[in-house]
Parts: C-alpha cells; sequence; structure tokens
C-alpha cells in the first residue's frame, strides 16, 4: 500500500528478479548460424525494463493460489511479446527512436534487419513457450486458453491494430473517442491480458472473478499508456530510459497534445481509480 511501500517494493523486485533469470534461461544460443539474431533478442530482452507484464502474471496468479513454477511460461511469453513490440515501435519506419532502457535500440545496436528479426523471432518464442511441452505444469487446455487471450491481445483488435491506428495519426488531429480507442489497443490490449494470464494459471477461466479481472486489467492498460504519454513531456531521460519529449518531436498522436497536460493526469488517475474499484468484489 501507499503508506508502507517496502514490503510491496520487495515484492515487486522478487518477481522482476524471477522474469530476468527465466528469460535468460530460455534466451541461451543455440545455433552458431544464427548468433547475431540471438545476440539481438538478448541484447533487447535482458537487463531492463519494469517487467510490469510479468509482474501482473505472478501477482494475479499468486493471489488467486498458484506456485509461481505454474506463472514462468506465461509470465515470460507476455514479455518477449512486449519486447518485440518496442523493437518495432522504435524502427525507423514507426517511432524512429534511439534509446531504450537507457541503451541504443536494437536497429542502432545492431541493424534494421536484425531488429525485424528480433522481433519476429520473439514473437514466435513467446507462443512456442505458452504451447508448452510433455512437462509443462499447466494443462493442455489453460494453455490453450492463454494462447487464446494473448493472441487476440496483439493482433488488429490489440496492439498491432493500436500501432496502425498510431502511424496513420502522426501529424493529424485524432477526436478523443479514437485516441482512447487507439490506447486500449495499442497498450492496453496486452497488460489486460497479462492480468488474464495469471488468472487463468491461478485457475480462474471465466466468471464473475474472471470479469472483474478483466475490468481491471482494461483500465489499467489505459492509464498506463495515458501515463506514458504524460511521462513523455514531464519526465527525463535519464529516468526513462527513452528520450524524452520525443512523442512532441514526432507529431505523434498523445494524450497531452490532444487534451492536454492536466486533463491527461486526471484521467490517468480517473482510470486508474476505476481499476482499483473492480478488484473489491474479490476481497
Ligand atoms: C513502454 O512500456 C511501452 C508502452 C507500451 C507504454 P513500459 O513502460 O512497460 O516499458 P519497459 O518494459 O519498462 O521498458
Ligand atoms: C507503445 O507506445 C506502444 C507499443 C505497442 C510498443 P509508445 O510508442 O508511446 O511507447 P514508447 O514511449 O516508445 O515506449
Ligand atoms: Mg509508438
Ligand atoms: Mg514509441
Ligand atoms: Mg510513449
Amino acid at each position: 500500500t501507499m503508506s508502507d511501500p517496502t514490503p510491496v517494493t520487495a515484492l515487486l523486485e522478487s518477481w522482476r528478479a524471477r522474469c530476468e533469470s527465466q528469460l535468460a534461461d530460455r534466451l541461451k544460443d543455440r545455433d552458431p548460424a544464427t548468433a547475431r539474431l540471438h545476440e539481438g533478442m538478448r541484447y533487447s530482452a535482458l537487463g531492463g525494463g519494469k517487467r510490469l507484464r510479468p509482474i501482473l502474471v505472478y501477482c494475479t496468479g499468486t493471489a488467486l493460489g498458484a506456485p509461481p513454477e505454474r506463472l514462468d511460461d506465461a509470465a515470460v511469453a507476455v514479455e518477449m511479446l512486449h519486447v518485440y513490440s518496442l523493437v518495432h515501435d522504435d524502427l525507423p519506419a514507426m517511432d524512429d527512436d534511439d534509446l531504450r532502457r537507457g541503451r541504443p535500440t536494437c536497429h542502432k545496436a545492431f541493424d534494421e534487419g536484425t531488429a525485424v528479426l528480433v522481433g519476429d523471432a520473439l514473437q514466435a518464442l513467446a507462443f512456442e513457450v505458452l504451447a508448452g511441452d510433455s512437462s509443462s505444469p499447466l494443462p493442455a487446455a489453460s494453455r490453450l486458453q492463454q494462447i487464446q487471450v494473448l493472441s487476440r491481445a496483439i493482433g488488429t483488435d490489440g496492439m498491432a491494430g493500436g500501432q496502425a491506428i498510431d502511424l496513420a495519426a502522426v501529424g493529424k488531429v485524432l477526436d478523443p473517442r479514437s485516441l482512447e480507442d487507439m490506447h486500449r489497443r495499442k497498450t492496453g490490449a496486452l497488460l489486460r491480458a497479462s492480468v488474464l494470464l495469471g488468472a487463468i494459471g491461478g485457475g480462474v477461466t471465466d466468471g464473475p472473478r474472471y470479469e472483474a479481472l478483466w475490468r481491471y486489467g482494461t483500465d489499467l492498460g489505459l492509464a498506463f499508456q495515458i501515463q506514458d504519454d504524460v511521462l513523455d513531456v514531464l519526465g527525463e531521460t535519464a529516468t526513462l530510459g527513452k528520450i524524452a519529449g520525443a512523442d512532441a518531436a514526432r507529431g505523434k498522436p498523445t494524450y497531452p497534445s490532444i487534451l492536454g497536460l492536466a486533463e491527461s493526469q486526471r484521467l490517468a488517475r480517473l482510470h486508474c481509480d476505476r481499476a482499483i474499484e473492480s478488484l473489491a468484489s474479490l476481497g
């Protein structure tokens, strides 16, 4: 809680560290013929990032009684998909950014072709991990449901669709409804999916508890991208690990550029509060 942040911080740090070692495990070098591609995957996936999506998987799943081993595959998969989205988002053809997680972006450290393939390969590996094998701790039906949830979250109704709306709107003015729709898709959908993967790992696959978590993830996801836009205005490059002010410099459609900073901060808080309210019914 806000009044006693230390145990929460320690909990988040322990899930972050677990995600880090799980990812390192699954990104071990394989074939010398593809060494550069693997180096790019490890460069982009390891040693940075808040790991918020895996943390949501672990927090949701363990709150429902799942042991962490049942959540590792989903935690790793969702972070791989997130990293893939960042590597492609930074490409010159998209946001054209040079700094990510405090280091040169993948296409700067390697090259554009490698960065495209790093995204492709991370996306494939995420679904390979989720599909599992005979030693998977989760039943096949749960893994299939996780694959359905995640694939929907990153397709045209989710991340890829949101990114398409984003690109089409560069240098134009979006109406507030389209702006909200874009944010729900490009970022909100994957954050909601992270919560739902944890729920499925914890044995909650439908019903009122699943629906409450669906609402929580939906509102949290929108709040998160609004706050990301706000931080592009208010944050500093050293803390963000990405260049501050990049959105305005590139004419990106954002909450602050369309609704103003104060209204953006109000809406981030509002959707955050709504998310928390959705959890009330869970006790
Ligand atoms: C950045 O996400 C991209 C968005 C979807 C807003 P994060 O703020 O979670 O980035 P990392 O993973 O901590 O680097
Ligand atoms: C991120 O939106 C959406 C993704 C799907 C990656 P942004 O373009 O605002 O993310 P940052 O600010 O580059 O991290
Ligand atoms: Mg972008
Ligand atoms: Mg970007
Ligand atoms: Mg941003």
